[in-house]
């Protein structure tokens, strides 16, 4: 298929007449103010050099969004109908004339054809190159950039330019206008407490209707371990029938490596149903697992000691993605982050064999992340949910605000040069194509007051919101509020608990928090679900937004709606969690038992 393709498309090629007129002028495409953290320092050395990364408009974009939703609707009849790979590429690939024209553009600045790499659809484009030519290709400037606050330093321009006849054939270049900081979701008010665990049981039990049994080991509340957590979730006793069929991966990035030996050390001291269980790493972009008990990253001890305990034996699959290629500015030698999202995007989209369910505990603040690239980051989320995967993130451990632990000295204030206040939303969490993943703490379950939630500034409600979030807004007091709402995509979706999570860290067992631990744990639900679902001759969930938000206008829900806590930040009280869906908590945490009735209903 693909050699047929490709022969097509040249054919097509030859017969159209594109060509570049023989003189332009270059206009901007993109501007932006740099957030604050970042400085100046000097020019960017000329010979530094970047992966220039070329995103093509995708004309029928709309279309895929048609079949994301046609499939993932419970009540739509292709419900379950995913695409294939190929499918989504036809539905993603650019015009012909815009391929040719930006392939002409770059040979005649001296990249001919073998020094591209382009993506399967062709709707990305990769060229290494100086950052002298860069500059000449996009009339501009760049800088060395330092983050003060981090030590951090990249090599951007505030503002770049295309000639003019390429403004409808290239929609983003980047690097070039994007400063985020990519960070792990796990909160930083405090971190590892080594030897914090409450010794398991005195047989003492709290009362929970909805958990397995309609009871909960009392240690639960104040030591979460994956036994709490299937009991929470009315799990226990479930086990997986299609290991192997069904499978779970979640992300690694920013050098956090997952450790083996404490992974086997979390099993014999917490899980021991899953004592056999392991996992599989796959490499992308130079990234590495070292197995050196200090190299081991908590973030990644965390996502897969949950992930893949919880599910066992369902396959894990961690990715590791290097995204700081070697960068020697000058003799500081600072880290140049790149975008790990998208090299992350490019090997899975590019894989014909995907886990069905994945979860990412790493985010930006959404303003930091330009909006061409968020725009077109949250598509590619798009493609994987119409072939079929369950994509969820974290909503971030800031609250509404910008995760500076001191209230006084939150920034909560816009970065497009207007410096209007306002909330900090994150992303990809505030990606529609998303699950995005909120906190709850303590047996009984409450909001946990870090848990990210509130609405985009970037991207619309979609429809599937609207009942749910009318409402929400409906019911809140008229000026509340300093801080001005935006009416668009809200998050959270879900939540998960994400307080006091037992791991093993360097050889030690302790305590973590953050919507890093509700991420890989609500994943690991769905990744069951599917295997129910799998093992009953069914499709797999998908992009399960549509089918959440649906059951929740039945009498039994499937999740245990949280409607206490709130979530502070920007100097407010933030959101209050309420009877359903909420910006804290969204629709609450998952009862496994009861959502499995309904998914193999569905
Ligand atoms: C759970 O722990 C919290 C905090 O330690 C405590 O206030 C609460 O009473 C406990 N709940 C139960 C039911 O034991
Ligand atoms: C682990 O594997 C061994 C050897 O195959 C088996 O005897 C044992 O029952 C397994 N343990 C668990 C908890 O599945
Ligand atoms: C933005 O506004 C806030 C409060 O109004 C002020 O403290 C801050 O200095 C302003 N920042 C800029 C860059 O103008
Ligand atoms: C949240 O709940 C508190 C206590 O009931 C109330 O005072 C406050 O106005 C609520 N906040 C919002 C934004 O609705
Ligand atoms: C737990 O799940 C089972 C199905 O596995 C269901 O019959 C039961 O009602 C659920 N319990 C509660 C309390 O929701």
């Amino acid at each position: 298929m693909p050699s047929l393709r490709s022969a097509l498309l040249w054919a097509v090629l030859g017969a159209l007449a594109a060509a570049a007129p023989a003189e332009y002028t270059h206009r901007v495409k993109e501007t932006v103010h740099p957030p604050r953290g970042w400085n100046a320092l000097r020019p960017a050395p000329p010979a530094h050099t970047m992966e220039l990364r070329i995103g093509l408009p995708q004309p029928k974009f709309a279309e895929l969004e048609e079949h994301l939703y046609a499939v993932s609707d419970p009540s739509s009849e292709r419900y379950g109908e995913h695409l294939s790979k190929e499918d989504v590429e036809a539905l993603v690939a650019p015009r012909p004339e815009s391929v040719q024209l930006v392939e002409e553009w770059l040979a005649s600045h001296g990249l001919l054809s073998d020094a591209l790499s382009r993506s399967p659809a062709g709707d990305w484009v990769t060229v290494r190159v100086p950052v002298s030519l860069a500059e000449t290709m996009l009339d501009t400037t760049y800088h060395v950039w330092a983050h003060t606050a981090s030590g951090d330093s990249l090599v951007r321009t505030t503002s770049y330019s295309l000639p003019e006849y390429l403004h409808d054939h290239i929609e983003v270049v980047q690097p070039t206008t994007m400063f985020s900081r990519f960070t792990p979701m796990r909160t930083t008010y405090r971190s590892f407490r080594a030897n914090t665990a409450i010794p398991q049981s005195d047989g003492a039990r709290i009362a929970v209707p909805s958990a397995s049994g309609g009871q909960v080991a009392a240690s639960c509340n104040g030591t979460i371990t994956p036994e709490c957590l299937l009991e929470l979730y009315n799990a226990t006793g479930y086990t997986p029938q299609v290991p192997g069929e069904n499978k779970i991966a979640v992300t690694g990035y920013l050098e956090q490596y997952a450790n083996y030996a404490d992974y086997y050390q979390f099993l014999g001291e917490e899980v021991s149903y899953a004592a056999n269980s392991t996992f599989s790493v796959v490499y992308i972009n130079g990234g590495l697992n070292n197995q050196t008990p200090a190299d081991a990253g908590i973030e990644a001890n965390l996502d897969t000691q949950y992930a893949f305990s919880l599910t066992y034996p369902t396959p894990g699959t961690f990715y590791t993605t290097g995204g700081s290629p070697p960068f020697i500015p000058d003799d500081l030698e600072p880290t140049d982050s790149n975008e790990p999202y998208m090299q992350w995007l490019e090997y899975v989209l590019s894989a014909e064999d995907l886990p069905q369910s994945i979860s990412t505990s790493y985010e930006d603040d959404e303003q930091t992340v330009p909006y061409s690239y968020a725009t077109r980051v949250c598509a590619e989320f798009a493609q994987l949910g119409a072939r079929g995967i369950s994509i969820m993130f974290g909503s971030g451990d800031a609250g509404v605000g910008d995760g500076d632990p001191d209230p006084a000295t939150q920034e909560c204030y816009s970065n497009d040069g207007r410096n209007v206040t306002m909330f900090i939303p994150g992303f990809p969490a505030s990606c529609p194509y998303v699950t995005a993943v909120g906190a709850t703490s303590g047996v009984p379950e409450i909001a946990a007051w870090f848990s990210g939630g509130g609405f985009s500034n970037y991207f619309a409600r979609p429809s599937y919101q609207d009942t749910a979030v009318t409402k929400y807004l409906g019911e809140l007091a008229p000026g509340t509020y300093a801080v001005p709402l935006t009416i668009q995509q809200a998050y959270p979706d879900v939540s998960a608990e994400g307080v006091d999570f037992t791991i093993v860290w360097d050889a030690e067992t302790g305590l973590v928090d953050g919507t890093s631990c509700s991420t890989p744990t609500f994943t690991a639900f769905v990744s069951l679900l599917n295997d129910a679902r799998i093992a009953s001759g069914k499709f797999p969930l998908g992009f399960l937004n549509p089918l959440i938000y649906s059951l929740n206008a039945q009498t039994t829900t499937g999740f245990n709606d949280i409607t206490v806590g709130n979530n502070p930040g920007c100097g407010t009280e933030g959101f209050n969690a309420t009877i359903g869906w909420d910006p804290v908590t969204g629709w609450g945490t998952p009862n496994f038992g009861v959502l499995k009735e309904l998914v193999l209903g569905a």
